[in-house]
């Protein structure tokens, strides 16, 4: 239905909800709460805040003292994994489902509350036993099995950082986060399954390890069976840890600030090396509990599946912590989602009876090419609620996921966010009338805009910088080591405001349309690489000089990596080579960065002082315009 047509005056294409969701929503008034959430953030935050259980209350909610260091329920006392495990245990939630688990070769695993916590007490004492303790960062390393969540809350419940590197990353990629985080210990496992084939973790692991020696004990889950090459003195089974006797024994969650670090995530930059993103236990908790609880609305007879990768930000706060907090049964899947046939998760819907379901447009578009008869061939009614992260939605694929897969009764929330700010920070709610490929308005506290090059509001429909005005609990706190790259990455180019490093435009209704990245993030089927990583893992091969690498737009991927190499004198430029050189970099990052295409050039458009000027690369590739040249070399 159009606003013209309901004569409620919104412009453009407008998808209403129904009166259904409207009367089951939490927040029925997004106006009010919004206003009153901007006037008085800290009143509305404590309120939030209090909705969880805390060790100790906190002295101030909103540390401002230090810009951009924010500090958040400064004095508090907490532990995340209190609020997603322990205080469920003491309710009759203990026998509710938490998560239901389907590997790809179809085995399935169930864990209630109960069980969860069991299973993350007797890993926290494996971990305990090995002297991991506060301060520590561990490095996990794992497929999409339900261990990964349980090594992640066992960090937590003792007061360790983790460190998850997603398990489609390989050595190099692996190697640097290790080393960036100086972890002792490393959880992975012998392999994982994708596309009825073994993703061999344990192998990749070895190789990284053997690059960064700082690991002393691997711990490696048992997942494929296949025989795998194990250290002594180093390398222990997973299982065989579980069964010791200490790992039976009570297990006390550790009381932490609010301000401790709970994690540490990894994601791509403008320039150099991955940085290590800063999340810390209390206001990483209200934020994510908060966000999942307004947008999705979940409810104990919901049945959630977020299938995003427990490694990247997505599965952090709505797989591992933001479900948990809230009580509801997640459903978590290992494999692709055309294994082995297009319908599988199709399938997974209909035999779980799954109500939500998040996912990514790469994801959608990908199953939207097999055709409306796989999906339909499936009884998806129990869906009530759809979600799109990751990337722009083209207005195509959003079409077709509302239609064919929420039979026009499931508004989609689009959610805007990063790994850097917690959780969703433009989002709608069920309740909020959809434009198809808008992530609509911003959420509580969230005081979001469009500015030009000097910060000032541009007007609505014109393009310009995202910002966010003011702090937010859910916030990244620093990069790992590194503070004056936070300072200078997120918060010098406009004086005191977030830049998100996302271009963007508002419309005359003040919904945000976003448009993508202006820095050298590509996002590849939502996945976030930097052209750096894929350039110096090309210059690490010996025939290559120099390179390049830029993101061009792919129908079904958003945006796929194009590199372009300038070889060492005397190589020869071969199609092998090419091949060659695009397995190197599966083989450095991990498949998701393997390059569509590697042209072999003579030289690279550079400025006089030497930076190449991808710009003019990927408009030359476009037959763009290239723009202002005054700065290029010749
Ligand atoms: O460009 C935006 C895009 O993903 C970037 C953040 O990537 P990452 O840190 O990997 O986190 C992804 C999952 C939260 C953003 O800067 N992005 C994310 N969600 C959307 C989006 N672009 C448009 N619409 C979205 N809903």
């Amino acid at each position: 239905m159009t606003a013209n047509e309901s004569g409620r005056g919104l412009t453009g294409e407008v998808y209403y909800p129904s009166e259904e969701i409207v009367s089951q929503a939490t927040v029925k008034d997004y106006e009010t709460l919004y206003r009153r959430s901007i006037q008085d953030p800290q009143g509305f935050w404590a309120e939030r805040a209090e909705e969880l259980e805390w060790f100790s209350k906190w002295e101030t909610v909103l540390d401002e003292s230090n810009p951009p260091f924010y500090k958040w329920f400064v004095g508090g006392k907490v532990n995340i994994v209190h609020n997603a495990l322990d205080r469920h245990a003491k309710t009759w939630r203990k026998n509710k489902l938490a998560l239901i688990w389907e590997g790809e070769p179809g085995d399935s695993r169930t864990y209630s509350y109960h069980a969860l916590n069991r299973e993350v007490c007797k890993f926290a004492n494996v971990l305990r036993s090995m002297g991991v303790k506060k301060g520590d960062i561990v490095t996990i390393y794992l497929p999409r099995i339900p261990e990964q969540i349980i090594a992640m809350l066992a960090c937590a419940k003792i007061g360790a950082a983790h460190s998850v590197v997603y398990g489609g990353f390989s050595v190099e990629a692996l190697a640097e986060r290790i080393e960036d985080a100086q972890s002792r210990v490393l959880i992975t496992a012998d392999g994982g399954w994708l596309r009825g084939k073994i993703v061999p973790l344990k192998e990749t692991a070895d190789e990284a390890m053997a690059r960064q020696p700082t690991i002393e004990t691997c711990i490696v889950v048992k997942r494929t069976g296949q025989e795998v090459y194990m250290e002594a003195g180093r390398d222990y089974w997973f299982h065989d840890l579980m069964s010791l006797p200490i790992a039976n024994q009570a297990c006390a969650t550790e009381v932490v600030d609010a301000e401790d670090p709970l994690f540490i995530l990894y994601t791509s930059g403008t320039t150099g090396r991955p940085k290590g993103v800063v999340h810390t236990h209390g206001g990483y908790m209200v934020y994510v509990y908060t966000t999942l609880k307004y947008v999705f609305d979940l409810r104990d007879e919901d049945r959630w599946w977020c299938a995003a990768d427990p490694g990247w930000i997505t599965g952090h706060s709505y797989i591992v912590y933001g479900p948990l907090m809230l009580g509801a049964t997640s459903f978590m899947y290992e494999g692709a989602p055309n294994y082995p046939y297009p319908n599988r998760w199709w399938r997974m819907i209909e035999n779980y009876a799954i109500t939500v379901l998040y996912t990514a447009p790469t994801a959608i578009r990908g199953l939207m090419r097999y055709g409306d008869a796989w999906p339909n061939r499936h009884d998806l009614s129990s869906l009530r609620l759809l979600g799109s992260v990751g990337e722009p939605i083209n207005p195509e694929a959003w079409r077709w996921y509302y239609t064919v897969i929420g039979k026009e009764r499931c508004p989609i929330m689009d959610t805007w966010w990063q790994t850097e700010t917690g959780g969703f920070m433009i989002s709608p709610l069920p309740i909020t009338p959809l434009k198809p490929g808008s992530a609509t308005r911003p959420l509580f506290g969230i005081e979001a805009d469009v500015v030009d090059e000097h910060g000032n509001s541009v007007a609505p429909g014109e393009e310009g910088y995202l910002v966010i005005k003011k702090p937010w609990p859910g916030m990244m706190r620093t990069i790992l080591k590194d503070p004056e790259r936070y300072k200078e990455q997120y918060w010098a180019k406009f004086g005191n405001m977030y830049q998100t490093g996302d271009s963007a435009r508002k419309d005359q209704d003040g919904y945000f349309w976003i448009i993508g990245r202006m820095d050298d993030v590509i996002k590849v089927s939502g996945y976030r690489l930097g052209t750096a990583e894929v350039e110096s893992a090309l210059v690490s091969h010996p025939t290559v000089a120099e390179a390049a690498a830029i993101g061009l737009p792919h129908e079904i991927k958003g945006n796929a990596i194009h590199a372009y190499v300038i070889l060492k004198a005397g190589v020869e430029k071969s199609e092998k080579l090419a091949e060659e050189l695009r397995n190197h970099v599966a083989h450095e990052i991990g498949p998701i960065a393997r390059p569509e295409q590697i042209t072999f050039v003579e030289s690279l458009p550079k400025t006089r002082s030497g930076k190449i000027m991808r710009r003019v690369l990927k408009a030359r590739a476009l037959g763009l315009p290239e723009g202002d040249l005054t700065t290029l070399e010749e």
